[in-house]
């Protein structure tokens, strides 16, 4: 079968199937198989398919067609220029988690991190939740000189997030550990960052269903309310910092308001909106 053939049949089972950008899925699917990119699929589209790379094609596609996110097909998503691997061990990392990186990197670029007697360079960091890895990660690579650390409960992710650290050469700069958020850190640091789960089971229904399906429970869920993680988290958090640290978390317009008010005893509290002016980032500073 030839590649135009093979792409427009998968195009229209997966719209039939009502998944999500049939087309988009369908390409990736294939550039998977295939080994190959974007240009080359259009470059050849009459070129034979082999026998064992249609059985993979068609593997791949009722994998799809069944509600698996294509990244836990493939093994990969991009975050922050960075190719990570994932698994359903992990979940997989969203474009707007890019707005937590990108309000540390402000803060250290304003107010630098560098606590007393500390050059600027050398902030010391640490990720909640690690899950992938992608905020340590991405850190680690705009930070050449921070010391990162970065937790998660999951034994399952710490072992996705340290596959990703040595396959990016980051090994040797983030110090990952199992723990329940910040419990035994012992360590006083600039910054806390964290994406943890925020959704409430009550609202579930409004999660996509694959999320739901095929995401880590523990990864999207904190409890009934969405807030029981970041309940928990915050005053770990000013426990940890410095005075004048800076705690970084993502969050959702759901929880935005519950948010802000479990930090009114916190300076320089800010809520920013992501690109869609959902409410995503919330910042504070310890006070000193
Ligand atoms: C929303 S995911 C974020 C993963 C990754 N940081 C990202 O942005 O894609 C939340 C992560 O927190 C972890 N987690 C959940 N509860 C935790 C807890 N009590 N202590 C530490 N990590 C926890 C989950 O295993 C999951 O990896």
């Amino acid at each position: 079968m030839q590649l135009k053939i093979a792409l427009n049949s998968a195009i229209q089972r997966l719209a039939r199937d009502a998944v999500p950008s049939p087309r988009m899925n369908a390409e990736l699917l294939l550039m998977f198989t295939l080994d190959c990119d974007r240009a080359y699929l259009h470059a050849h589209p009459e070129r034979e398919m082999s026998e064992e790379e249609r059985t993979r094609f068609e593997a791949a596609l009722v994998e799809r067609a069944r509600g698996v996110p294509a990244q836990y097909i493939t093994g990969h998503q991009e975050f922050w220029g960075l190719d990570l691997i994932v698994t359903p061990a992990v979940l997989i990392p969203r474009p707007e988690t890019e707005h937590v990186v990108e309000s540390v990197l402000e803060l250290v670029r304003k107010v630098g991190g560098g606590g007393q007697g500390r050059p600027a360079s050398a902030e010391k960091i640490i990720d909640v939740g690690t899950g992938s890895g992608c905020i340590a990660l991405a850190l680690a690579k705009e930070l050449p000189g921070a010391e990162i650390h970065a937790t998660d409960i999951s034994l399952e992710a710490l072992e996705i997030a340290r596959a990703n650290a040595a396959r990016l050469g980051f090994e040797n700069r983030i110090q990952f550990r199992e723990a329940d958020l910040l419990q035994g850190s012992g360590l006083e640091f600039d910054f806390v960052v964290s994406n943890p789960p925020y959704v409430g089971e009550s609202e579930a229904d409004q999660v996509q269903l694959e999320v739901r399906k095929f995401e880590p429970r523990n990864a999207v869920f904190a409890g009934t309310t969405g807030v029981e993680v970041i309940k928990r988290l915050i005053p770990q958090a000013r426990a940890a910092l410095r005075p004048g640290g800076w705690l970084v978390m993502e969050i959702s317009g759901t929880i935005a308001e519950q948010t802000s008010d479990l930090l009114h005893d916190w300076d320089e509290v800010s809520i920013l909106p992501d690109l869609q002016s959902i409410p995503r980032v919330a910042r504070a500073r310890k006070r000193r």
